[in-house]
């Protein structure tokens, strides 16, 4: 049976100093002044407009302010987003609020109204330390800058902060990517977010694609990261998140467990049960600013039901990610889908030596973590 889950919300902010040739999400470089304001009320107008849809209006558990460049507002700008968010849902008092920041877009005394304004939690865009390969991704941040932007957003108080790091640089060598990775853990974040470099339709870098290091060289690369982290006290709980003790991403787990979540601002994703229907529907609005922006009263761009043969896929996307994985029992408040359903098939791969199902846990073996597409392939149709 389906059962109301929990609730968070997206809050997407389309704009950067530079597009980085590397990126293929909904960012746009900034030509001339940003709307900031209005772009605040079409977010506190767009979150009313969910509000009202919502079947259940729980306060909220977790916050997340993603880009694009979020850093480029004014903590003020999120104080009334927030006023505004209290007043229509509520938000936990254990909520966790976090914001993606761009080294090079760091200010401290905007940093500490960040914190005023109830961040707290930040995400910093780190990617690397050295000068040679920032440059080879178009950022428009130095190796020194990104050590600032760390420094200051502990000075503001951010204790709570997660480090984004890509790895298989144009040319890197494994010596390099690990000492990128000695470097952020030595500032002692509470999580480090390490991805792979990949090369994504419609940027730029897919049309002229840089020389990557060879699929050995990665291999190594991960391996000896993924070891140094374990070492270091970091719990690698999803493919590339890895955390401190009790410093998981509260947003991102609620993502991987198949919960809920409003998506508001220009091209955000969202995702809302309604139990007594039986219905999950998946939201997302208009991607270009300047469309988002004008339209007053409806910001969508799509509003679709996941039926009930989608549901077992989704949900496990989502969560044969986490390293751990689930309890079977979540499969099924999530999806109103009986286990039963796809026990076959995991049972085929328990035998495969893929999956571990034990007390009342299914979750991927060493084996089965390395091959994750073709596990999930199987549970395509
Ligand atoms: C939504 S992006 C925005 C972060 C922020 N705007 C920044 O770059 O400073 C979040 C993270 O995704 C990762 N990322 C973006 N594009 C990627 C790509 N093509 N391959 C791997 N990781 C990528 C980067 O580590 C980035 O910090
Ligand atoms: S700063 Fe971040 S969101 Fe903006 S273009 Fe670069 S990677 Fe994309």
């Amino acid at each position: 049976m389906l059962e109301t889950p929990p609730l968070s919300l997206y809050v997407h902010i389309p704009w950067c100093v530079r597009k980085c040739p590397y990126c293929d999400f909904n960012s746009h470089q900034l030509r001339d002044n940003m709307p900031e304001a209005d772009y605040v009320a079409a977010l506190c107008g767009d979150l009313a407009y969910e509000v009202e849809r919502l079947e259940t209006k729980a306060p909220l558990t977790s916050i997340f302010i993603g880009g694009g460049t979020p850093s480029l507002f004014k903590g003020k700008s999120y104080g009334k987003l927030f006023y505004a968010v209290d007043q229509l849902l509520g938000i936990n008092a254990d909520c966790e609020i976090t914001l993606e920041a761009n080294p090079g877009t760091v200010d401290a005394e905007n940093f500490r109204a960040f914190r005023d304004a109830g961040i707290n939690r930040l995400s910093l865009g780190i990617q690397s330390f050295d000068d040679d390969k920032l440059k080879s991704l178009g950022r428009i941040h130095g190796g020194d800058e990104a050590k600032r932007a760390i420094d200051i957003a502990r000075g503001a108080g951010f204790e709570n902060f997660n480090l984004d790091l890509m790895f298989g640089l144009p040319e890197q060598k494994v010596s390099q990517a690990i000492r990128d990775l000695q470097t952020a853990i030595g500032f002692e974040p509470t999580h480090i977010s390490w991805y792979q470099l990949t090369i994504e339709a419609n940027t730029e870098f897919h049309s002229r694609p840089p020389k990557l290091p060879p699929e050995p060289a990665i291999v190594e690369l991960q391996d000896e990261g993924i070891a140094l982290l374990a070492d270091l006290g970091f719990d690698r709980y999803e493919v590339s998140a890895f955390a401190q003790q009790g410093k998981r991403a509260a947003h991102n787990m609620n993502y991987w467990e198949f919960g809920d979540y409003i998506g508001i601002g220009a091209g955000a994703h969202g995702k809302v049960s309604h139990v007594a229907a039986n219905r999950i529907v998946r939201t997302r609005k208009k991607k270009q600013p300047d469309h988002y922006l004008a339209a007053t009263l409806n910001r969508d761009a799509e509003r679709v039901e996941v039926t009930m043969p989608e549901r077992p896929f989704e949900f496990l996307l989502n969560a044969l990610r986490l390293r751990h994985g689930f309890e079977v029992s979540l499969f099924e408040k999530r999806t109103g889908v009986t286990f039963s359903e796809i026990e076959k098939k995991v049972d085929l791969m328990v035998s495969q030596g893929l999956l571990v199902l034990e007390s009342g846990r299914l979750s991927t073996t060493e084996r089965g973590y390395r091959v994750l597409n073709s596990i999930l392939e199987e549970f395509l149709d």
